[in-house]
């Protein structure tokens, strides 16, 4: 996958690379996982960027990196592309290390909130008409399709309704704290550990994402990542429904419910997300929005839900689902 970019805020940018390479080649080895990213620049406010769409060890990234530098030397004499490069893969590193650091504060937030965010939040659905509708028309679309994913499922009340509705559904979040919450609510549902930024799920294993508010810690410089994620582990004709808080603020929180935690909430417009979706190669089915229900039911901010679908057809699953 290629892709241009010439933005000032792109991780990427040339700025970037020149104040981080130094302290990254130090640090390289001790970085786990990252994506592989390598690129050419053309001048130095228009680099052509390759994404190569993996999460891989360092040893893997640099074959990769010698494999596509060399490529590109060979169709294009006049690029230079090793201390560049080199740079794109280490500011690929810088960008994958702060993701981590963010990633950590957001898994050790939500661990903290995990009971009270379960006591609040598991029985919202009840005061929530409209989710349940489109949850229950999101169950009968993928009906037969095979297994459904509810990334990002806090204690597991969307999983929980999903499965009652007959959908094949497991449940991934990044909290341990949130997943033990979900066990101990849900227990004939299964749970997993993840990330959504780099899922550790097969390629188009899953019939069905549901993402109710999964998004909203994750800044918009890796969207692209997470909806390539989800399209990725999606069947041909997969269907994703998401849901988030409409606006373009990003709020910060240092407590929530007289914990501590430190996350950022992230608003994003319809609009925006659309064009995310269909970039990462999605065909967008439908977008809906609402007013927030009252205070006593929920936060107060506009609310949208997009159904989105991975073109092609939806394979019928030759297992007999529960039926309800
Ligand atoms: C606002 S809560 C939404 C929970 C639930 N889906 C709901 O509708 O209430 C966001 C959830 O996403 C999880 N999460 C945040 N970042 C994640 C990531 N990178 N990968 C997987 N889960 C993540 C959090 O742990 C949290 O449980």
């Amino acid at each position: 996958m290629g892709h241009e970019s010439n933005r000032e805020d792109d991780p990427h940018s040339s700025g970037f690379l020149c104040t981080r390479s130094p302290e990254l080649r130090r640090d390289a080895s001790h970085a786990p996982l990252f994506k592989v990213t390598v690129g050419t620049i053309v001048n130095w406010r228009n680099i052509a960027i390759t994404v190569i769409d993996r999460v891989v060890s360092i040893d893997a990234c640099l074959q990769e990196y010698v494999r596509v530098a060399s490529l590109h030397v060979k169709r294009n004499p006049v690029c230079k592309p090793d201390g560049i490069m080199a740079g794109h893969v280490l500011g690929t590193m810088a960008h994958n290390r702060m993701n981590d650091n963010v990633t950590q504060s957001i898994r050790e937030s939500y661990d903290r909130l995990a009971d009270e965010y379960a006591r609040r939040i598991f029985n919202e659905l009840q005061q929530k008409p409209l989710d349940r509708e489109l949850l229950s028309r999101f169950a009968a679309e993928i009906a037969r399709g095979g297994e459904v994913c509810d990334i990002g499922c806090g204690p597991g009340h969307v999983a929980r309704y999903l499965h009652d509705a007959g959908a094949a559904i497991f449940g991934l979040d990044i909290s341990p704290r949130m997943l033990a919450q979900a066990r101990q609510l849900n227990p004939d549902i299964s749970f997993h550990e993840g990330n959504m930024m780099a899922l550790d799920l097969q390629d188009g294993m899953l019939a069905g994402i549901s993402a109710f508010y999964a998004i909203v810690n994750i800044p918009k410089t890796s969207l692209p990542s997470v909806f390539r994620e989800m399209r990725r582990v999606l069947q041909p004709g997969g269907l994703l429904l998401l849901a988030f808080h409409t606006g373009d603020e990003i709020l910060h929180e240092d407590e929530l419910w007289g914990r501590h935690v430190s996350m950022d909430f992230f608003l994003f417009s319809p609009l925006a997300i659309q064009r995310h979706l269909e970039a990462a190669g999605f065909a967008i089915e439908e977008i809906i929005e609402r007013e927030p229900y009252p205070p006593e039911v929920e936060y107060q901010s506009r609310r949208a839900y997009i159904f989105a679908r991975k073109p092609g057809r939806l394979a019928q699953c030759a297992t007999t689902l529960p039926t309800r």
